[in-house]
């Protein structure tokens, strides 16, 4: 059977995406065509096997099986997908900007219009985990995740262990392809607080927005971080974690020290990977997270799964709890340009704020400062602050400071 599919955006995605199709895969007993596809300006563009418009209704006037939505961003994607599923046609989307500020809007929709909408493409694009828990709704029952959701920071922060600097680190990954169009998407942590807010809906059905979420940014790690981490066990990785109660939630982005017994830690360069901490025990799934060809395969599954297996989701309602502080260890660099205090005075300074110290290292000296590294037990980032404030008014030094992480059974 053909599925006659439309596309909203012909970028690197949605070119990969015709091309995937054209391609025909043998094993499926279906075939996919692209119908038509949305771009900006249809006029300053051609294809030789799709039909390019810039009139998005054109697309759904001619009543495609499914509509693929790879253009990214907030507008027109909402309306087009919104008027697609009022339309009951199944819709696609690797748009996790979309669905983490729209996720119940564009559900409800789904709901109404008795259609799928499918997300596989929109978080860790090369490993189809959601799809595959969302039909198995005893083993996902998920109460933590930890995980990498972001193959562009963690392609950086294992580059900047190797010794690049960052911006160089970057700009290689915006050539391979893996990059959002803006970067500091990547960098600042926002695209993995898009990827955890769309996961909160579908495994803890909250409606948490990205900007509810504490999120930091990967630009204050240098090579220096590496070694100390290593001496106390660990590594730095990109992550986001959150976990949750019948009442409340608390998670972070960033930046995170991660112990090695922690499978995440030996996720290199782009990969991706994400710990779901379930009733069957802890779940791991890991594997390439972006680029064009793997996208694409994600989305065109999902195409075919719409046809041949069509599911609406179940429920579009997301519970409204409160979000307490997290409590986790601290990975702490403290730097100055004078000389640090010992480390006796630094863990009694420290502990007459309730901030306990497991291990520090040696101070070295760092660009003319001298640095020493610690590594704290857990507690939270308000009770932190207040102890490093104190830290720095007696001691003129700075500190900059990342959770540290346990292995789910640690
Ligand atoms: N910029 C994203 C990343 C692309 O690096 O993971 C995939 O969502």
């Amino acid at each position: 059977m053909e599925i006659r599919a439309a596309l909203l955006g012909f970028g690197n995605v949605g070119s990969a995406i015709a091309r995937l199709a054209a391609r025909q895969p043998r094993s499926a007993s279906h075939t996919i065509r692209i119908v038509g596809a949305l771009v900006r300006h249809s006029a300053h563009r051609k294809h030789a096997d799709v039909p390019l418009t810039s009139n998005p209704a054109a697309l759904l006037d001619a009543g495609p099986d499914v509509l693929i939505e790879v253009l990214g961003g907030l507008e027109p994607a909402r309306t087009i997908v919104l008027e697609a599923l009022s339309r009951r046609i199944p819709v696609v989307t690797a748009n996790k900007t979309l669905l983490a500020e729209h996720g119940a809007e564009l559900s409800q929709a789904a709901v109404r219009g008795g259609v799928p909408l499918y997300y596989e493409a929109s978080v860790i694009a090369g490993v189809p985990f959601l799809g595959t828990l969302a039909r198995r709704p005893l083993t996902s029952t998920v109460t933590a995740l930890t995980g990498i959701v972001n193959g562009t920071s963690n392609y950086v922060l294992s580059q900047v262990n190797r010794g690049a600097d960052l911006g160089s680190a970057l700009a290689d990954a915006q050539r391979q392809g893996f990059a959002e169009p803006d970067p500091s998407k990547d960098v600042d942590g926002i695209d993995a607080a898009e990827k955890l807010a769309v996961l909160l809906q579908q495994f803890a059905q909250l409606g948490v927005r990205p900007r509810e979420i504490e999120i930091g940014g990967i630009e204050g790690l240098t090579a220096a971080d590496f070694a100390p981490a290593r001496r106390f066990g660990g590594t730095l990785k990109p992550v986001v974690h959150a976990e949750w109660s019948n009442t409340t939630w608390s998670g972070f982005v960033g930046p995170a020290f991660v112990t090695w017994g922690n499978p995440l830690a030996a996720l290199k360069g782009t990969a991706n990977g994400i710990s779901l901490r379930s009733v069957s025990g802890d779940l791991l799934f890991a594997g390439p997270g972006a680029g064009p060809d793997v996208t694409a395969a994600t989305v065109l599954d999902d195409v075919l799964e719409a046809v041949a297996n069509p599911r609406t989701p179940d429920s579009c309602r997301h519970r409204t709890i409160t979000q307490i502080p997290l409590s986790t260890k601290w990975f702490v660099r403290l730097t100055s340009t004078a000389s640090l205090p010992d480390g006796a005075d630094l863990a009694d300074l420290l502990g007459s704020y309730g901030v306990w110290v497991q291990q520090t290292s040696s101070t070295e000296a760092q660009h003319g400062k001298d640095a020493r590294w610690l590594l704290t037990y857990a507690c939270t980032r308000h009770r932190i602050e207040r102890a490093l404030a104190a830290v720095s008014a007696a001691s003129t030094c700075s500190a900059f400071l990342i959770r540290a992480l346990e292995a789910p059974s640690e």
